[in-house]
């Protein structure tokens, strides 16, 4: 949520800030700004929408800005409206301090009393703004102390550097570090937080807690951001900054301490190698991220099978525990969110059918607030894309209090989820732009189906003969899935005849019900037309009053035991007017009779289903968000990452 970059070097600051903003801002994308800190005087330029208004309003090539360090910002509202006065950087009174904020804080309002009642004057509705008045008045006491110190290092005949430069050449953080670090003790909620101060030129300062910061040197100077997309051009070797930890910027140094304490301590940066293609970040020919990333589908279910089936066995060694500890397991849940919810919906057909384990699948902010029964021996599976998703982390802590062995699946290496499992397993999907989901929901379904596999074969509920025809049949639909991509006419058609509607329901039974779902979510999140997900036994029970001429009902009727009973369903529909558009399996000749429209994907057993029927659901998704006009990578109100509660 909301997008963090920082640069201080050789370069001009202004491009190297845009382009990170540009490249963050699928993370939140209502009002961006920046902070530009030449010596004695920040300049603070923000602008509402999106990131193409701000370059506009600074003027890029004009040269007009000489700045080498600065900190950006690309805004998903959360408190406040999203107006130029919300934007960040927020400022300090004096205009000596500028910062960005990502996160909440919870305390903000008690705080914001306490400063006023001080004398600091506000200029925003946001909760992020407390902290910019904070740190000014964390340098001002820092300050007296610094001069008291001086002085009394003068009469000793030593000299102790306060500046930032100077500092961080010793290896000690400077003023602004340390007044950083004062005001984030104040603090309670969640926040990653880039700071610059005329107190220290050429120095930014970042903490981090319970949202994401990396950053890197490279040798034209140090960068900042949210996320590693945003510093790849510059360096591969990123250092993740920790919970609790801050990090200080200087055009040829970056350094790290621990800030868990009362005084701040140098620690040694560790940083990782991130070896994504530059080119994942560009469309490729494709008109938007989310059609390429459509049609990476097959790519990322070859990727996540890779290596995994060794002899007969389903090997998930990443996930360590032993044989023992996976028989003893009574219970299974599955945490995330959103699609990833879906994703875990899936599984649980696939758990209890082969594994014979009871599976729940919970959204993780439900599952944080009540009292799950969580024991030693129930597995929890937290799924989350970005592995940041502030519900999934909490309701995983939760587990872990409990005594529950965590398994994560997370698309992020690195990510908190990924940091705070038992075990990871990372879905090959690589970076996700397009803030709707899709490659990164089949690589979700696919490892989740492995865990299943897993499961069943520890268990002993599956042989190895079953394990291996399952294997080979999983790894089929990566062709499968290109055979749904080649031709897309049949979904053009019924987006076409779907496009003006004002709702939709989309049914199914077992698999077909969580294909539905996730179905559902895409059109919603994409092309705003209102749309709900039913089993398509529920319709009876109340939705089928919606039904009216011309209604779309989307029915995922592919072949499964209760293929018959969806028909059926579709009947009851169909008599009341909708307009039913059907994914059905190849070669099924009855299915035209109930449907106005047919979308066919290959026959696949029912276990894999939901692989071929969700594509066409998402194509179906963006296609009607298309000829709504709607921006299909960057919808209205939504964030890829959704890093508060
Ligand atoms: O990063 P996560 O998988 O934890 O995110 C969970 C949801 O926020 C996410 O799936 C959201 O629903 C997407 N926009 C779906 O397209």
């Amino acid at each position: 949520m909301c997008g963090i970059v920082g640069y201080t070097g050789t370069e001009p600051a202004v491009p190297v800030l845009l382009d990170g903003l540009a490249r963050l801002e699928y993370r939140g994308y209502d009002s961006s700004g920046v902070a530009l800190e030449r010596g004695s005087r920040i300049d603070v330029v923000c602008e509402t929408g999106k990131v193409a208004r701000l370059a506009e309003a600074l003027g890029v090539g004009g040269g007009a800005h000489e700045a080498a360090c600065g900190i950006g910002h690309t805004r998903w509202a959360t408190h406040g409206r999203p107006t130029q006065a919300n934007a960040h950087p927020h400022t300090s009174c004096d205009g000596a301090v500028a910062l960005v904020h990502n996160g909440i804080i919870e305390n903000f309002a008690e705080l914001r009393r306490e400063l006023e009642a001080a004398g600091h004057a506000f200029r925003s509705d946001t909760d992020s703004e407390v902290i910019a008045h904070l740190v000014e008045e964390s340098l001002v006491s820092l300050a007296c102390v610094d001069a008291a110190d001086d002085a009394l290092a003068d009469a000793e005949g030593r000299r102790t550097p306060h500046d930032g430069t100077a500092a961080l050449a010793q290896g000690r953080p400077s003023i602004l570090a340390r007044a950083v670090h004062a005001a984030a003790s104040r603090l309670i909620g969640s926040y990653a937080i880039a700071v610059v101060s005329t107190a220290d030129p050429g120095v930014i300062v970042g903490m981090r807690k319970d949202s994401p910061l990396v950053a890197g040197l490279a040798a034209d100077g140090a960068y900042l951001a949210s996320d590693a997309i945003a510093l790849i051009d510059h360096t591969r070797d990123v250092v993740i900054v920790e919970d609790g930890q801050l990090i200080e910027l200087g055009a040829t140094t970056l350094a790290l301490f621990d800030a868990s304490g009362s005084c701040l301590a140098p620690l040694e940066p560790s940083p990782v190698h991130i070896d994504w293609d530059a080119e994942l970040t560009e469309k490729g020919g494709y008109s938007d991220f989310m059609l390429k990333e459509i049609h990476e589908q097959p790519r990322v279910i070859r990727d996540t099978l890779a290596g995994r089936l060794v002899g007969d066995s389903v090997h998930l060694d990443e996930l360590a525990l032993t044989r023992e500890e996976l028989n003893l397991l009574d219970r299974v849940y599955i945490i995330a969110c959103g699609t990833s919810y879906h994703a875990g919906l899936i599984a649980k057909n696939l758990i209890e059918t082969w594994a014979q384990l009871p599976c729940e699948v919970e959204v993780a902010s439900e599952f944080r607030y009540r009292n799950p029964i969580v024991t030693p021996t129930t597995l929890v599976v937290a799924v989350s894309q970005s592995g940041e998703t502030a519900d999934t982390l909490a309701a995983m802590r939760d587990a872990r209090i409990k005594g529950a062995r965590v398994f994560g699946i997370t698309n992020v290496v690195g990510s908190s989820v990924a940091r705070e499992s038992d075990g990871v397993i990372y879905t090959k999907a690589n970076k996700e732009i397009a803030v709707a989901s899709t490659k990164s929901f089949l690589g979700q379904v696919v490892s989740l189906t492995l865990v299943a596999m897993m499961l069943a074969q520890t268990r002993g509920k599956l042989t190895a003969g079953q394990v291996r025809l399952l294997f080979s049949e999983l790894a089929d639909t990566a062709e499968k899935v290109e055979a749904v991509l080649a031709d897309a006419t049949s979904v053009e058609a019924a987006a076409e005849a779907c496009k003006d509607a004002r709702s939709a329901l989309f049914v199914g039974r077992g698999m077909g019900s969580a294909v539905a779902c996730e179905g559902a979510l895409k059109l919603k999140e994409i092309s705003y037309l209102h749309a709900e997900a039913y089993p398509a036994g529920e319709m009876k029970h109340g939705p089928i009053a919606l039904i009216d001429e011309g209604f779309p009902v989307i029915a995922i009727a592919t072949m499964s035991p209760t293929y018959d009973k969806v028909l059926s369903n579709l009947q009851e529909c169909k008599a009341r007017g909708a307009k039913v558009i059907a994914i059905a399996t190849e070669g099924d000749d009855e299915i035209a009779r109930h449907a106005d429209h047919v979308i066919a994907v290959p026959s696949v057993r029912d276990a894999f289903s939901a692989i071929v029927a969700s594509v066409p659901l998402q194509l179906f998704a963006r296609a009607i968000a298309v000829l709504r006009g709607c921006d299909v990578d960057q919808p209205r109100n939504l964030a890829k990452s959704v890093t508060v509660e």
